[in-house]
């Protein structure tokens, strides 16, 4: 293996999204690739992205990845539902260095374990408005039902905090309200935000209805990748940062709730300007 591919197995993993809701899939690669170092990146300063135009995801998207890049890192997740549904196959042409989304990796699991082939998806309105989980479950079960659901307020519930809020619960039991009689055995948190309400989700939607959180088979995903591309840590260089957090605005907020729901304390989230 020549030199640079050695030092490149000890670069970090860039993962971003609009703020914190991309912190459920860094959990989550935290958990299942301990010996990966992270450096995650929260556009806090123009969340939501759920609302916004293809165009604009896009632009975010690229300036984000290339910051990424200038940090050095060797595989980018994209920890986010929104911009895996509208920019992930436009930039990946791009890129020289392996790129993952999460909508892919939530779509095979829930096509795997539906029963009864009726599927729900919650996310925002452009990933629910772009029709990409149905499209990734019918590769998979071409005679899946695929009923999609936009839950707009679920982003800035989270991002403030009320996970446990009597608001959110009104809030999502208006949602879920629409899968009532809809007969779903499986539903998918297609919103990277949406696992931190998931308690909640589940005691709306009752114990038979199977919740996919795309962020497990994601972190897997990203496994396989590193294998592929023999870049994987195998757990040297010692000393350097193993997680590092930037966001575009409101760092002492962002860090606050990191340090609610990561299995690590983190001591700080570095503000950057991302347009420039
Ligand atoms: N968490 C992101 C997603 O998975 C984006 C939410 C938003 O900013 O609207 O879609």
């Amino acid at each position: 293996m020549s030199e640079s591919f050695e030092n490149q197995k000890y670069a970090p993993i860039g993962v971003f999204d609009s703020g914190v809701g991309g912190l459920t899939v860094a959990r989550e690669i935290m958990r299942q690739l301990p010996q990966e170092r992270i450096i995650y990146f929260g556009d806090t300063a123009r969340v939501p992205y759920g609302s916004k135009s293809r165009e604009t995801i896009v632009r975010y998207s690229r300036q984000i990845i290339h910051f990424l890049e200038s940090k050095g890192v060797k595989a980018i997740v994209v920890a986010c539902n929104t911009a895996s549904a509208f920019a992930l196959e436009k930039i990946r042409p791009e890129m020289k260095m392996p790129i993952i989304g999460v909508v892919k990796p939530g779509a095979k699991v829930a096509a795997e374990i539906t029963q009864n082939g009726r599927i729900g998806v919650i996310g925002t309105e452009g990933t629910v408005g772009s029709h990409i989980y149905t499209e990734m479950i019918h590769m998979h079960n071409p005679e899946a039902t695929v009923l999609g659901k936009a839950c707009p307020l679920f982003v800035p519930l989270v991002e403030e905090g009320w996970l446990k809020d009597p608001i959110t619960v009104q809030v999502a039991k208006r949602y879920l309200v629409y899968f009532q009689e809809s007969d779903i055995d499986t539903l998918i948190l297609g919103c990277t935000h949406y696992p931190l309400l998931r308690a909640m989700i589940r005691e709306i939607m009752g114990e038979r209805v199977n919740l996919v959180n795309p962020a497990y088979e994601t972190a897997q995903g990203l496994k396989r990748l590193l294998e592929q591309h023999e870049i994987a840590n195998d757990g040297g260089m010692l000393g350097e940062p193993m997680y590092q957090f930037y966001v575009s605005d409101a760092a002492e907020k962002f860090k606050n709730f990191a340090n609610s729901i990561l299995p690590c304390e983190i001591e700080e989230a570095q503000l950057i300007h991302i347009e420039e």
